[in-house]
């Protein structure tokens, strides 16, 4: 990491404000530029005010980390929510983030255990060798092992919820959304943001879903170490592998990156299907490749994990099934259930609803219709962000500004698409129909 060291962090309500108002006048003042030039006929594109819009934001999110960062990482993951200028910027998020200074790092383990790092371990390197969003992560070595050291910013958990009462409206505007209509799904995401900030939490999860899903082949978890650990920092193996982009680079066969995507489907099914439970980020930073045995996946970071109520698993499954969508009304009573339909509503409503949603089932339950799928060919994940573009422009969804269906399926789409999207640029061939028993 090329950044300056950060010696201390906007973390007081009014430094971190202060600093939000500023970019709000900043993309005030973009737009006014934008505004002014389209007004003298100069060449002003829509995209190039995104770009400007979308660097400062992200300059800023990156200064004020914590819960900022993990909301734009969130955006970025629904590249459907947002101009393509957003996403991209955002989607780098968990990679370059200014680390923290040396004497932050021996503060947080005082406050923790109250010994420095190199009390604590017999090797510890106080340059951070990954960033992420509301922690930094160490390498340490313990007793001959090599360990991996996740500490949280100070002050992250303490001001995550003022965090995102400024974050809310910024991207609401973005996204040109109201926010009465929001509030359970908001609310919903707030609670996992918030969960996200314990990392006792984080390390006995992992250690649940490493024992139900250790069976699964071609995974790997790291072990957990709760005497190392606290609610700031989490201690574990280090796994070995690289970034999806580093690892493409090295390229690695058809067969090694099948192999990879075959585990990650599976693991995926597995949650959802046995455990009713999900690992619901699927942000390429919490996966390790590398080409040993084959292929092999490290899961990494359980901060945000879903659990799935089983209806609305049950009403997932039924959606995605092939057989729902060739027979219209099992559709229509399926998504009556789920509350996306209403007896209430107008006939042209009901019809624009069953258009839009059998277009949208039929394209994202398409990997589960055949037998194996090529994620590998490109038109697929374009066709699938085409289909969210088509249906942010369409005049009569638009006007029904009040999403619809259970709060629990936020995550459960974001895991998906996520899964799509890593598969997509994994290029695997998977099957996606389990063999006959
Ligand atoms: N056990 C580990 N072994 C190797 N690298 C790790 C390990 N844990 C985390 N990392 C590195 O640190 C990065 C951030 O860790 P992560 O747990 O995803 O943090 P966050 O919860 O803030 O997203 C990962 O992308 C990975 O590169
Ligand atoms: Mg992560």
């Amino acid at each position: 990491m090329s950044d300056q060291p950060q010696e201390s962090l906007p973390t007081s309500k009014v430094a971190r404000a202060a600093r939000f108002a500023k970019t709000g006048f900043k993309v005030g003042a973009n737009y006014v530029q934008h505004y002014a030039k389209k007004a003298v006929g100069a060449d002003a594109t829509t995209a190039e005010l995104h770009q400007a819009n979308a660097e400062e934001l992200y300059g800023t999110l990156s200064e004020m980390k914590g819960s900022v960062l993990k909301v734009a990482q969130m955006l970025a993951m629904e590249k459907n929510l947002l101009p393509p200028a957003y996403a991209e910027q955002f989607r780098q998020a968990q990679y370059q983030t200014p680390p923290l200074s040396g004497p932050l790092v021996v503060k947080a383990f005082r406050d923790a255990f109250g010994h420095s790092p190199s009390e604590v371990f017999d090797e510890f390197d106080p340059n951070a060798r990954q960033a992420a969003s509301i922690g930094q992560v160490h390498f340490a070595r313990k007793l001959g092992k090599d360990l991996a050291v996740k500490v949280q910013y100070p002050g992250v958990g303490a001001s995550i919820q003022s965090d995102i009462a400024m974050v809310k409206p910024v991207a609401l505007r973005i996204m040109g959304l109201k926010e009465e209509t929001l509030r359970p799904y908001i609310a919903e995401v707030e609670a996992r943001l918030l969960e996200e900030t314990d990392y006792k939490l984080e390390l006995s999860r992992g250690q649940a879903v490493a024992a139900k899903c250790g069976h699964l082949p071609h995974l790997q978890f790291p072990a957990y170490y709760p005497a190392l650990s606290s609610a700031r920092i989490l201690t574990m193996d280090w796994l070995p592998g690289q970034h999806m982009k580093e690892f493409l680079a090295t390229n690695p066969s058809q067969e090694v990156r099948n192999q990879l995507g075959q585990a990650l489907w599976d693991f995926y099914q597995y949650q959802l299907r046995e455990l009713r439970q999900l690992h619901a980020d699927p942000h390429p930073g919490n996966f390790l490749f590398s080409t040993t045995n084959g292929g092999t996946v490290g899961v990494l970071d359980f901060g945000c994990i879903k659990d799935v109520p089983a209806l609305e698993q049950q009403q997932f499954l039924a959606l995605l099934d092939p057989a729902t969508l060739a027979d219209p009304g099992r559709l229509e009573s399926l998504l009556t259930e789920a509350g996306v339909l209403r007896p209430g509503d107008a006939p042209a409503l009901r019809e624009m609803y069953l258009r839009t949603l059998t277009q949208s089932l039929g394209l994202v339950g398409r990997p589960f219709r055949e037998d194996t799928f090529d994620f590998g060919d490109p038109s697929y994940m374009q066709s699938l962000y085409a289909l969210g573009d088509d249906l942010m422009q369409d005049k009569d969804l638009r006007q029904q500004r009040e999403p619809r269906g259970s709060a629990h399926f936020v995550y459960l789409n974001r895991t998906y698409v996520g899964l799509f999207s890593l598969l997509t640029d994994l290029g695997a061939v998977v099957r996606t129909v389990p063999a006959a028993a």
